[in-house]
């Protein structure tokens, strides 16, 4: 019934080759291409901006889902949402208006998520949930690919559940992000989630487009 969807992040692919890198993943029949935006102030690490999105927007048509780890984002959406970016979340405590936002993505025909940290609460969520497409979920602290997936999330993702049923907001769509492989793709698909990114165990593996199968076929179980 639900939707499963594999979002391989290009952070942990070779930057040197992003088009091919995007093509490879294409192959094995990746749904999704996952940006991970960093400004060195709300994480402690610095990726790519608009320009390179912009170059990357002529190497595919899947959509592209824009992570921003930056603090105000509200200056940059208007450049993200040019880029040709189909999806763009924001973490909450990084923006003073998030309804204002949501509202500005939404009104531009992308989607709008927003994005928790492994330590903020699934309640902070109770008046943005009305407004949202998707709700992003780290499963790892944001900054950096391969790192460990945080077994509480999988908690997490039950009591956001909860919360989709209690406001009626049973449409909007999970996503995961961090440490998610072939081993543990499964368990935190049944938990509900339907958006899987995946850096690491993508573009670390020997054959990219064939470990993007494998978590599909896994995710689907
Ligand atoms: C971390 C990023 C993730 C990262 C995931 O800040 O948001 O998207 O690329 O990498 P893996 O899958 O290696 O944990
Ligand atoms: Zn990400």
């Amino acid at each position: 019934d639900s939707v499963k969807l594999i979002a391989p992040s290009i952070l942990s692919a070779d930057f040197s080759k992003l088009g091919e890198e995007i093509k490879s993943v294409e192959k094995g029949g990746a749904d999704i291409i996952h940006l991970d935006i960093m400004d060195g102030r709300y994480v402690p690490n610095i990726t790519i901006g608009i320009p390179v999105v912009e170059s990357l927007r002529n190497t595919t048509d899947l959509p592209f889902d824009a992570h921003l780890m930056i603090v105000e984002p509200e200056k940059y959406v208007p450049d993200f949402i040019k880029a040709g970016c189909d999806m763009i979340s924001f973490h909450m405590d990084a923006c003073i208006h998030s309804h204002r936002l949501v509202d500005y993505i939404k009104s531009h025909g992308v989607k709008a998520g927003v994005v928790l940290n492994p330590a903020t609460p699934v309640n902070t969520l109770e008046e943005i949930i009305h407004f949202v497409d998707y709700v992003l979920i780290m499963s790892v602290n944001p900054g950096f690919g391969g790192q460990k997936f945080i077994p509480q999330t999988l908690e997490k993702v039950k009591k956001l559940k909860i919360l989709m049923e209690e406001t009626g907001r049973t449409d909007i769509l999970i996503e995961i992000d961090g440490g998610i492989k072939e081993s543990n793709i499964a368990e935190v698909s049944a938990a509900g989630v339907n958006i899987f990114v995946a850096g690491s165990s993508v573009f670390k593996a020997e054959d990219p487009a064939e470990a993007v199968r494998k978590l599909k076929q896994k995710a689907k179980f």
